[in-house]
């Protein structure tokens, strides 16, 4: 018998990957309404933003202003993904919950990423840990490219370990493990689980499945077999890194819960309104978007 857990926290990042990689700029009053209406899901936790450069990902420029605008809805958590210390201080000064700090497993994929070898990521981001630890701010952590890499190919799991090992000793509470491009399937996901389960307990860990080869759905089955109770996901399957070419959107938060639900796991999530903040986004995008459950919307039947 198979062991499943009876709860899984889903954590959107529409909001963040998914709208990084969007050509259609969409305003910030619009981005705002969005995460309002996401706030009231059921969701608990929204990676609203990223203070990145805005040279870098245009279309979050408005980081400051999103942050300052939407609601706080009690029992939410609101994140956003910070690369250094610049970052930090705008997100500190926008009153952001909590920071994502991110880096990539693969040396190359780091390089064009942020700019800066492993190495020299590992001293700005102890800084910009600790600087949050210490104005009470919990520090989650992206590793990039765990199952491959858009210019290095297979990644090692030793590798994977040693970043973890660093990050963790550096005060992230945790690891979310990025499938960047999409790559990986049930196999590989339980051979490079197995093998971080053996010096990390599975509840310091949630997945991030991108779903460039439609396996995202089947990686997060074969994670929750594996005790893992934390998953991140967009509205509609939005998404991607401008850093990782070919790579699309993130699992799909609708299809998440869809699968989810009707396995019996809970989420917490209400599906009508889940399914009202797919169709606002949808609007304002201007395109369909490419979850399997917002082709069930009956604009479209
Ligand atoms: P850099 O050019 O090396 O920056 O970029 P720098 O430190 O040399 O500074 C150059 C200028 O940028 C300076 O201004 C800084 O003040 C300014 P100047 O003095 O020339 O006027 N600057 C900033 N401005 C605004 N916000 C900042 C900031 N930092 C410096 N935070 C940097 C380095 C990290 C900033 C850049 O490479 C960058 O922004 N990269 C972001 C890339 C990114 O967002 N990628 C996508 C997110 S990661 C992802 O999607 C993967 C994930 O989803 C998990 C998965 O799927 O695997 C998380
Ligand atoms: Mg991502």
């Amino acid at each position: 018998m198979v062991y499943l857990p009876k709860k899984v926290t889903v954590k959107e990042v529409g909001p963040r990957d998914g709208l990084q990689n969007e050509k259609k700029q969409i305003n910030t009053d619009d981005k705002v309404k969005w995460i309002n209406m996401l706030s009231h899901t059921g969701l608990s936790f929204i990676e609203v933003t990223s203070f990145v450069h805005p040279k870098w990902i245009p279309s979050l420029a408005d980081c400051f202003e999103v942050a300052k605008k939407i609601d706080r809805v009690e029992g939410v958590t609101y994140s956003a993904l910070v690369p250094n210390q610049k970052g930090l201080e705008k997100a500190l000064a926008a009153e952001i919950d909590e920071i994502a700090i991110f880096m990539s497993a693969s040396e190359t994929h780091n390089q064009h990423n942020v700019n800066r070898s492993r190495e020299d990521s590992f001293a700005i981001l102890k800084g910009v840990i600790n600087d949050s630890l210490t104005e009470n701010k919990k520090v989650r952590g992206y590793i990039s490219t765990v199952f491959g890499c858009p210019y290095e190919g297979a990644i090692e799991v030793a590798e994977v370990l040693r970043i973890c090992e660093k990050l963790f000793s550096m005060g992230v509470y945790e690891i979310s493990l990025g499938d960047t491009i999409g790559v990986a399937t049930p196999k590989q996901v339980n051979e490079v689980l197995s093998l971080i389960f053996r010096e990390f307990p599975e509840g310091q860990f949630a997945m991030h499945f991108h779903n460039t080869r439609g396996t995202a759905l089947a990686n997060v089955n074969a994670s929750l077999e594996l005790g893992i109770t934390s998953f991140d996901s967009s509205l509609g399957g939005l998404g991607g890194c401008p850093y990782a070419p070919g790579a699309s959107g993130n699992v799909a938060t609708d299809d998440l819960y869809y699968l989810l639900n009707t396995m019996g796991i809970q989420t917490g999530i209400e599906e009508k309104k889940l399914k009202a903040a797919v169709r606002y986004i949808q609007e304002k995008i201007g395109r369909r978007l490419d979850s399997h459950s917002s082709r069930l919307l009956e604009e479209f039947l």
